[in-house]
């Protein structure tokens, strides 16, 4: 909760509107305002049944399902009774369609290696995957961690899983060991697969090591499979470690889908809450596939000629959704690419789009901002001419950023979907449909069919256009989670126990008199850097696991890169607050969480600002990691000393 909970100002007017060209809407699936609108409406007069006659015409079916929906607040199911599986989905029943020799992956590595698969063989490797994990133990249900760089047979161990009723949890390969141990035990995950490294920058990210010493500590895990992707000599574990290409070369090519039951576990990820512990966030089977996939034939409007590229990790929802599950559904040609976009130079993203012609291109606003950093004339030296779409995920763009887009990258002829979800959606909840709704820069505009948001105040009540409120969602969604991992009550807390019926989604939002939505940030004390969740919690309980910490807090600053930087405010037990000090926590966080939480600035103090009960003023934090004036009421601050202290405070 913020301090200042009252009135949330509207500071943004934009009123630019490029709506799509006739060309582009001619070939769309929806082709008009009109179209969507009345999809919108057929789909909110009886949401569940709208659903169900798309999952009957896009789903495998080995048993059909008895009911829609059974809602049972904050408890869905859905398509209850049938039973279903993911990897059918997304590979024998496009196979059965004829596109077995359609390419599914085009992948390249960082250092130039690359690599295709056609739904056929992909299909194969899967089923040898699947095969391998059954014979080291795993069933139904089981966990199975996957720690790996972003190389087709991350995607390969994903849908083996869900071939053999499995559950993943894919950790992002920049997370440390202390993080990895932590999301193991908490899913008591069973299997471990990773590689002995991966590229990242030139260089090699040593993931088995990681990996060592994250399983010194995950009690759980009885085997680890190892992926030969940088030919490095790695300690293996007799009777534990496993080489990828050894079990694969015994296992057999065909492994039946288990038939799952519509709400069987698909998989887990862990994302940051405002504690401390991530979240386990739950997602099932068949409404899961079903949102994962309509979606993205939707708002990425699909045509069977099209390459596609999202350039997430799976160890992120988006890489979830939209680079494996709901493309692969769909029978998409996907790019995947390994490493960096400035490696071996800046050019390197538009080289690939000019290589693989890419048609459809979905990024993160912070890559963006990189991009315009960088400079136009990497830009410029490559033919983007088969670009048709763009999108972008995980945060706000900024209107400037949205016009560098759209001119220099979609050379004005192409549609972008600003596509605002989460984690716990499953899937894209607001976005513009690309053929039917015009665009403004910032804005990412409408819900989607069977999406039924509302902003309320904190009493509930809906707020007037143009008001910023609370963002919820006043009905269930197939691709909605589940459930906390092991954590039900914290599920009913922080979701639908603020505004009864709702379900809440921690952002802060308005809507214009058109019907558009505009994000406005988030409500609790959850950063987004780099597109990126981070908890202030989690960052603040890492720096006091330091033995000269006593104190910390964790506030986010604008940055221009990362849309926000990490700020920390920290009073030493009887150390130097030095430099030394300064990397030395540094580096703790990024031995604790990951990189991707470093602190950018870290400021001692001799004492937080605190309110009479205790509570840090986060507010006056922001503002001096900001630069800005303190501004409100200080009256309660415990030693009015601390802020002018804090203010003069080294950097
Ligand atoms: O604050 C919103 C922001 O990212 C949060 C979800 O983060 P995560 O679960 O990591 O998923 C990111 C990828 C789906 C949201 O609560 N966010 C995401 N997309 C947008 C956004 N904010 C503004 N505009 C968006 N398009």
């Amino acid at each position: 909760m913020p301090e200042s909970s009252g009135q949330i100002d509207n500071v943004m007017h934009e009123d630019r509107l490029f709506p799509p060209t006739a060309e582009f809407a001619g070939q769309a699936h929806i082709k008009s305002p009109a179209e969507y609108q009345a999809l919108w409406e057929q789909a909110a007069a009886d949401p569940a049944a709208f659903w169900a006659e798309l999952a009957r015409e896009e789903l495998h079916w080995f048993e059909p399902f008895t009911e829609a929906l059974v809602w049972k607040e904050p408890h869905a199911q859905w398509f209850v009774g049938g039973k279903t599986n993911v990897s059918t989905n997304c590979l024998d029943r496009n196979i059965a369609q004829g596109l077995g020799d359609r390419l599914a992956i085009l992948w390249e590595g960082e250092p130039g290696d690359s690599r295709s698969l056609t739904y056929a063989e992909l299909q194969r490797q899967v089923c040898q995957a699947a095969n391998c994990f059954r014979q080291l133990g795993v069933g139904p249900g089981d966990v199975v961690s996957i720690y790996m760089p972003l190389v087709p047979e991350l995607v390969i161990a994903m849908l083996a899983c869900a071939r053999i009723g499995a559950v993943h949890s894919v950790i992002f390969a920049g997370f440390s060991a202390e993080a990895i141990a932590d999301r193991n035990n908490d899913a008591q995950a069973k299997l471990q697969i990773t590689a002995d490294g991966g590229w990242r920058r030139g260089k090699i990210l040593p993931l088995k090591a990681t990996v060592d010493e994250a399983l010194a500590k995950s009690p759980t895990v009885e085997n680890c499979i190892v992926l030969d992707r940088v030919h490095q000599d790695v300690p293996m574990q007799a009777g534990r470690d496993y080489w990828w290409h050894a079990l694969m070369a015994e296992a057999d090519t065909e492994c039946p889908a288990a038939p799952q039951d519509s709400e069987a576990p698909l998989f887990i990820l862990y994302t940051s809450g405002s504690t401390g512990k991530p979240k386990g966030i739950l997602h099932t089977t068949a409404g899961y596939n079903l949102y994962a996939k309509k979606t993205f034939q939707w708002v990425f409007d699909h045509q069977p000629e099209d390459v596609y590229w999202c350039t997430a990790d799976c160890g992120w929802i988006t890489g979830h959704s939209y680079l494996v599950y709901g493309p692969l559904a769909a029978g998409a040609t996907c790019l995947m690419y390994e490493g960096a976009p400035n490696y071996p130079d800046e050019s390197r993203f538009w080289q690939l789009i000019e290589k693989y012609q890419v048609t459809i291109f979905y990024t993160a606003p912070t890559a963006i901002r990189a991009f315009i950093k960088w400079g136009d004339q990497h830009v410029e030296k490559h033919d983007l001419s088969s670009l048709r779409l763009l999108g972008t995920v995980g945060e706000g763009i900024n209107p400037e950023a949205w016009m560098w887009y759209h001119e220099k990258i979609g050379g004005q002829r192409c549609p972008i979907v600003d596509t605002w979800w989460q984690t716990e959606t499953g899937g894209i909840m607001l976005s513009p449909l690309p053929g039917a709704i015009a665009t403004k820069p910032g804005s990412c505009t409408k819900p989607l069919p069977g999406i039924l948001p509302a902003i309320v105040n904190q009493a509930g009540q809906p707020v007037e256009p143009n008001q910023g409120g609370w963002l919820t969602v006043t009905h269930p969604w197939p691709g909605m989670l589940r459930g906390i991992w092991g954590d039900p009550e914290r599920y009913q807390e922080v979701y639908w126990s603020r505004v009864p019926g709702h379900y809440l989604a921690g952002d802060n939002a308005r809507c214009d008199e058109d019907g558009y939505y505009w994000i406005m940030g988030r409500i609790d004390d959850v950063l987004n850097v780099s597109g990126h969740r981070l908890s202030t919690i989690e960052i603040e309980s890492a720096l006091v696991s330091h033995p000269q910490v006593a104190e910390a807090a964790a506030v986010g600053r604008p940055d221009d890169l990362k849309g926000e930087a990490v700020a920390v405010f920290v009073t030493v037990k009887d150390a130097q607050p030095d430099d030394q000090l300064r990397e030395s926590l540094k580096l703790h966080v990024r031995h604790e969480i990951g990189a991707l939480a470093q602190p950018d600035d870290i400021r001692f103090t001799a004492a937080l600002p605190k309110t009479r009960s205790g509570k840090i003023m986060r507010r006056l934090l922001k503002d001096i990691a900001a630069g800005k004036e303190t501004v409100g009421d200080s009256t309660t601050l415990e030693d009015l000393n601390v802020l002018t202290n804090l203010g003069d405070g080294d950097k």
